[in-house]
């Protein structure tokens, strides 16, 4: 099965949700060995929950690691699980780079999430570290920080999310080959260190127009997808070309 993740980041508040689906349905159709997963923001997830198409997964962007208490302005587990949210993301590199998530923080969230629900781990690059050589070895550290004391009948629920930090919302994604390369580098480490085999999704400036070079890549368990899934068209174009891609 693979996974066509939207992350939505901040955009799309409830009327614009609603009119999101409206346009998803007039294409949508469950697509064989496709799951299709959107996460909107946190005050649209009821009415996406609401409108959705029968099949649809609909998760949250991000959760704070504790169950309640003096956090102003954030969100925990339980209270996403009441409302109905069906897998979560944790440690987007906008979380990480922008709001100061360390490896630390993004393990106690997935302690708390991946007994519960799918979570979409993130992890990637930057250009920098890229360029010094030293892409896998970020890559394959943030992964190892993150699942640190995870015991592995958790592991389950765990999707990971490659994605170049260089290559999101720039127009300039990975190469066929290098998202290859990681992917293999990251199943392996996961097989090697826990046995057990987990999808690792390409993200990084997907759109219909290169979703077929990552959806040949049979190591590409599917993509997590920005900019390019905020149109019903676009996103749905990609169902498309990975439907036809058939790996
Ligand atoms: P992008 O974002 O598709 O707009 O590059 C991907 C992401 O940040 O998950």
């Amino acid at each position: 099965m693979r996974i066509l993740a939207a992350n939505w980041k901040m955009h799309h508040g409830v009327e614009d949700t609603v009119r999101f689906f409206e346009a998803f349905r007039r294409h949508y159709r469950p697509l064989p060995g496709i799951a299709t997963w959107v996460a909107p923001p946190f005050i649209s997830i009821p009415k996406a929950l609401e409108v959705r198409p029968q099949g649809v997964r609909i998760g949250a962007q991000n959760v704070h690691e504790e169950e309640k208490g003096a956090f102003t302005g954030e969100v925990s587990l339980p209270m996403l699980v009441e409302l109905g949210v069906e897998f979560v993301i944790v440690g987007h590199s906008e979380r990480r780079r922008l709001f100061c998530e360390t490896d630390e923080r993004i393990r106690k969230k997935l302690q708390r999430t991946l007994p519960v629900l799918p979570t979409i781990l993130c992890v990637g690059e930057t250009l920098e570290e890229r360029r010094a050589g030293q892409a896998k070895a970020v890559v394959l550290s943030q992964v190892d920080a993150a699942l640190e004391g995870i015991p592995q009948e958790h592991l389950s629920h765990l999707v990971i999310a490659y994605e170049p930090v260089w290559a999101i919302g720039t127009g300039v994604p990975a190469t066929p080959e290098d998202a290859r390369t990681m992917h293999r580098a990251i199943r392996e480490h996961l097989l090697s260190r826990f046995g057990v085999e987990i999808p690792v999704l390409y993200g990084g400036s997907v759109k219909p127009q290169n979703a077929g070079d990552f959806a040949r890549v049979p190591e590409v368990a599917g993509a997590l997808i920005g900019g390019a899934s905020l149109e019903a068209e676009s996103f749905w174009a990609i169902h498309e070309v990975f439907h036809h891609a058939g790996v």
